[in-house]
């Protein structure tokens, strides 16, 4: 029997960035082509960009390996990334023949979409509608996201870097807290990403080692956040600490659901087309407390931000092969004939850490969340458990260096390209 000769490929980045999701796109080119494919177009911000007839020819940016390598080292979404939300097939059936009629147009076989738990509810919806019309296109998704709460695999590409340089910042921060000397002594309270999920805010407990206590307390989202117990733990420490550093989930709510971040007078709060507020300011409404109910004592909030997701000079070495072999194996899983799957990755070893991959069903992943288990979270409520370490710590090790240019790390570049998003 003659096997029908391949056309194209495309792929598409969604969601927040990583440090490790250009690594997955250099991993669906290099496979794709490997495979036989003739081109692989990048939708430039996602499905929304594509809708609009926004892609890119990427043989036209991966050149060379060196480009190959800094696109591995790249932070951010190189193609630009996006939040939609895809309307339910039955109530807007014209946008999904639109979006059939691009990839038809384009020779499409496969398409791969990058993302997180919300992008994986595209997979889904556009794999359904290629069985309701018939389609042999396959779509499948490749796992993306720092807050590590995807349904079904072991972890995610992004949240390994992204634990890294929270370690690492927690751990700095620290060192600088114990200079200065300040008469009422200091809080400082880290306000880190993850939304209600705690695998990030958990990984500030990796600063723990041989020279350095760690942080004094973690509050992850998982458990409902009491501000005057916090506050007294908060107090208490004091007592025994010139300096005290606690890290909170930027997602931290109160017994009745509000977010902390919402306790503060009500200011206008961007939401995304999922339904998701900006979480922002928690460690500065925490501060606010501590300096308004301890007397004379100095605070100070740190937000780390969109820093936590960019910071690939301090990427781990596991996060990074791991993305690009993901990334290929989601263009394996495509050319192979899967469709409406994602690629999870499965934990066979901690120490020496194994792991491989299997595609599972993306009906059963998408829009979930999967968060840390209460019984990794201490009694009391403020640390994280010995398993919570003994899950992260392989997946922070080794490190990519850097491509420096001028002492500072060069990423992959084409002039006029950043105009294009
Ligand atoms: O998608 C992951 C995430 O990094 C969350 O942890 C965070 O709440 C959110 O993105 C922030 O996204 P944005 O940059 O769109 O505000």
């Amino acid at each position: 029997m003659l096997q029908k000769e391949k056309r194209n490929v495309i792929v598409g980045q969604s969601g927040g960035p990583t440090a490790a999701i250009n690594s997955s796109l250099a991993g669906v080119y290099r496979t794709a082509r490997d495979r036989g494919y003739k081109k692989v177009y990048g939708m430039l911000h996602g499905v929304q960009g594509l809708m609009e007839g926004r892609y890119v020819d990427l043989s036209e940016h991966i050149q060379s390996g060196l480009d190959a390598e800094l696109l591995k080292r790249t932070p951010s979404a190189y193609l630009g990334s996006c939040r939609y939300k895809l309307p339910e097939i039955h109530s807007n059936q014209e946008l999904y023949d639109k979006i059939f009629k691009i990839l038809n147009d384009l020779e499409i076989d496969c398409f791969i979409y990058i993302g997180g738990n919300d992008s994986m509810d595209t997979i889904k919806k556009l794999s359904d509608y290629a069985i309701i019309t018939g389609s042999d296109i396959r779509f499948v998704g490749c796992p993306k996201t720092i807050d590590n709460d995807l349904a079904l695999t072991d972890h995610t590409p992004g949240y390994g870097s992204a634990a890294k340089y929270i370690g690492t910042s927690v751990k700095e921060i620290i060192r600088d807290s114990w200079s200065l000397e300040t008469s009422g002594g200091q809080i400082i309270v880290i306000e880190i990403m993850g939304r209600n999920a705690g695998w990030l805010t958990g990984a500030a407990a990796l600063a723990k080692s041989e020279d350095c206590d760690g942080p004094d307390a973690i509050y992850l989202p998982e458990l409902a956040f009491d501000v005057d117990k916090f506050v007294n733990n908060c107090r208490e420490l004091l007592k025994k600490k010139a300096s005290v550093v606690v890290a909170v989930s930027e997602g931290i709510r109160t017994a009745d659901g509000k977010y902390v971040s919402d306790l503060e007078e009500e200011t206008p709060q961007y939401v995304d087309a999922f339904g998701h507020k900006q979480l922002t300011g928690t460690a500065r409404y925490l501060c606010n407390r501590l300096s308004n109910e301890i007397e004379g004592c100095k605070t100070r909030a740190i937000e780390l931000s969109t820093l936590q997701r960019a910071a690939s000079h301090c990427a781990s070495r596991v996060d990074i092969l791991e993305a690009y072999e993901v990334g290929g194996a989601a263009m394996k899983a495509a050319d192979e004939g899967d469709s409406g799957k994602m690629v999870v990755i499965v934990r066979t070893s901690d120490d020496p850490y194994q792991a491989s991959t299997e595609v599972k069903d993306v009906h059963k992943i998408a829009n979930d969340e999967r968060v840390v288990p209460e019984s990794w979270i201490t009694p009391d409520g403020t640390y994280v458990t010995s398993e919570f370490i003994t899950y992260v710590r392989p997946l922070i090790q080794g490190d990519v260096a850097p491509i420096m240019v001028d002492g500072i790390p060069r990423h992959l570049y084409k002039p006029g390209f950043q105009e294009l998003l």
